[in-house]
């Protein structure tokens, strides 16, 4: 395999919080591309014109892209992996999870609303993995607040250094365009959603006596905030931004197209390709020679045509061919990739290889969970996928008794599919559902009803919190676990789970059991 293959791979998502700007931006990154050629194809759209499958009339209705996907596209030397992220925060399980499979993000800033609560909870995995940033300061050609104040707020709230690359001169209708300060070139804006970028009209070098006879007396002010900043900042260092440290920020208008080309630039010129990723056996580097990689999403009935379930894959090294014989390290199964689909714009593509960073989709009947690691026979087991502690718990059973079987078999997909936290209390009584967001729960009732026939009545359980047990001892565990029987339930992966209904119960579960971890955060292990 060519080194090259994994150096011009670029893998990143788009993190915004919602209205931001992120389905507007991912269209323009894909015409921009030349991968898809009308804009409105990128779902999320609150006109979308399409519903993959039933379940998301839930989108529909509401708006919000409760699905995430994933596009490929060339540009200039680079492939290019864009994944989507849904950005409701009702749901937000998924989107954390399709962050691990991310090599960097571009996160979009509403210019008008500065840092907002979604961002902020987004940021925070980012910079947990420690995830480089490309800032993309939104809706210039609005009346937005002043980018001295934004830059500042971003550095505030955030805890990156925040390193303007361009400034806006103007904003609102007195938008004239971007300085980009490396370059000292000025970048004109013009309205309009149709241009590719590439004819914007660039003036190199330009005078404060041209400048001002041009622009006025936004020129003027943009050249004193400049100075401002760039007194203020300290100068970008490429290894501070791949650490995460640094977020070079960009302003423009995402919906005139304008300042797209500078992020895709962004992306390829300091944006890292796939690097090693830690498995629990050993870390994994994406020029060896064998195929690893790993499940980080599973969706059911992506489309009611084929009535699968697809998982997610990112490829982490070597070279992946169609038909090659892959092993599942949990189960130890092996199975032949004869079915591979990638997904442009909802058509499904089949897929001949692919190189890491890449991301493959592989429909299958359960053979696949989340957070499970493939490989050519290396038995490898990836890490670093998270399950979230769950904040909202609501019991569920069967409207008809008769149907208690196939709850059962549905909540175990589902809960494979990490679309909600499924707990099976250790001394009977109702199954218990967990969530991030309460919209998971009427995604599940809603799914459950339409893909699995099972109509579902659910009530507030009593539980508020939930706390995965770990111990170093297990005869200790042991023991915690025959004393708190009545507090334990089983999750989709059988771990011990501690349920509380306040947060007093687990301190003093905690002060009781020193030698008993609470985890808020469970890795797929
Ligand atoms: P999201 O995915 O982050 O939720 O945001 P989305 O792209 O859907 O954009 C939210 C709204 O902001 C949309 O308007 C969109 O047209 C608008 N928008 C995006 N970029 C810009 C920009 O650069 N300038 C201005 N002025 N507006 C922008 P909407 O009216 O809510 O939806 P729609 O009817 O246009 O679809």
């Amino acid at each position: 395999m060519s080194l090259s293959e994994v150096q011009r791979r670029r893998t990143f998502a788009v993190i915004s919080h919602p209205d931001a700007g992120k389905t507007t931006l991912t269209e323009k990154l894909l015409l921009f591309s030349g991968a898809i050629h009308i804009a409105g194809t990128v779902k999320g759209r609150k006109s979308n014109r399409y519903a993959t499958s039933d379940w998301m009339e839930i989108e529909k209705q509401r708006g919000i892209s409760v699905a995430s996907s994933v596009m490929q596209f060339e540009y200039r030397d680079a492939v290019i992996n864009l994944l989507d992220t849904p950005g409701h925060q009702d749901f937000s399980e998924d989107t954390y999870r399709v962050l691990t499979a991310v090599d960097a993000a571009v996160m979009v800033i509403d210019g008008a609303n500065g840092v907002e609560e979604q961002t902020l909870k987004l940021l925070e995995v980012c910079r947990s993995r420690k995830t480089p940033i490309v800032t993309f300061i939104n809706k210039l050609d609005r009346e937005v607040r002043e980018p001295l104040d934004l830059i500042d707020e971003i550095e505030q709230h955030l805890g990156v250094s925040a390193i303007p690359f361009t400034w806006p001169i103007g904003m609102g209708k007195d938008f004239q365009g971007v300085y980009d300060i490396q370059a000292d070139q000025v970048r004109v804006f013009r309205p309009g959603d149709s241009t590719l970028g590439g004819d914007v009209q660039t003036l190199q070098g330009l005078g404060d006596d041209e400048g001002i006879a041009r622009f006025g007396e936004p020129w003027r002010k943009a050249k004193e905030e400049v100075d401002l900043i760039t007194g203020a900042t300290p100068a970008f260092d490429r290894a501070a931004f791949l650490e995460g440290n640094q977020s070079p920020v960009l302003f423009g208008s995402a919906i005139n197209n304008f300042g797209v080309k500078e992020i895709l630039d962004a992306l390829i010129d300091l944006a890292p390709p796939p690097s090693g990723r830690m498995t629990a056996q050993r870390e994994v580097s994406p020029e060896e020679p064998k195929f690893t990689g790993m499940v980080f999403k599973v969706q059911a009935n992506m489309d009611l045509a084929h009535r699968d379930r697809v998982a997610f894959i990112r490829v982490c090294s070597g070279h992946f061919e169609r038909g090659m014989a892959l092993r599942v390290t949990r189960s130890g199964k092996t199975f032949r990739a004869n079915n591979v689909v990638t997904f442009l714009s909802q058509r499904r593509e089949t897929v001949e290889d692919a190189y890491p960073g890449d991301i493959i989709g592989i429909p299958n009947h359960g053979t696949l969970s989340l957070g499970d690691t493939l490989s050519e026979g290396e038995p490898l087991q990836f890490l670093g996928l998270p399950f979230f502690a769950p904040e909202i718990f609501q019991t569920v059973e069967a409207k008809d008794p008769m149907r208690a079987k196939q709850l059962g078999e549905a909540l175990k997909q589902l809960g494979d599919e990490g679309a909600i936290q499924v707990f099976k209390p250790m001394v009977g009584g109702m199954t218990v559902l967990g969530a991030v967001g309460a919209l998971q729960f009427e995604v599940v009732s809603h799914r459950l009803s339409n893909e699995y026939k099972v109509d579902v009545r659910m009530a507030p359980a009593r539980f508020r919190l939930s706390r995965w047990i770990t111990a170093e001892d297990p005869s200790r565990l042991k023991k915690f676990v025959d004393f708190y029987t009545d507090r334990l339930a089983l999750d989709a992966s059988d771990a011990p789970t501690f349920l509380a209904g306040h947060v007093a119960e687990i301190n003093a579960a905690k002060e009781s059991w020193p030698d008993i971890t609470f985890n808020e955060l469970r890795e797929h292990s």
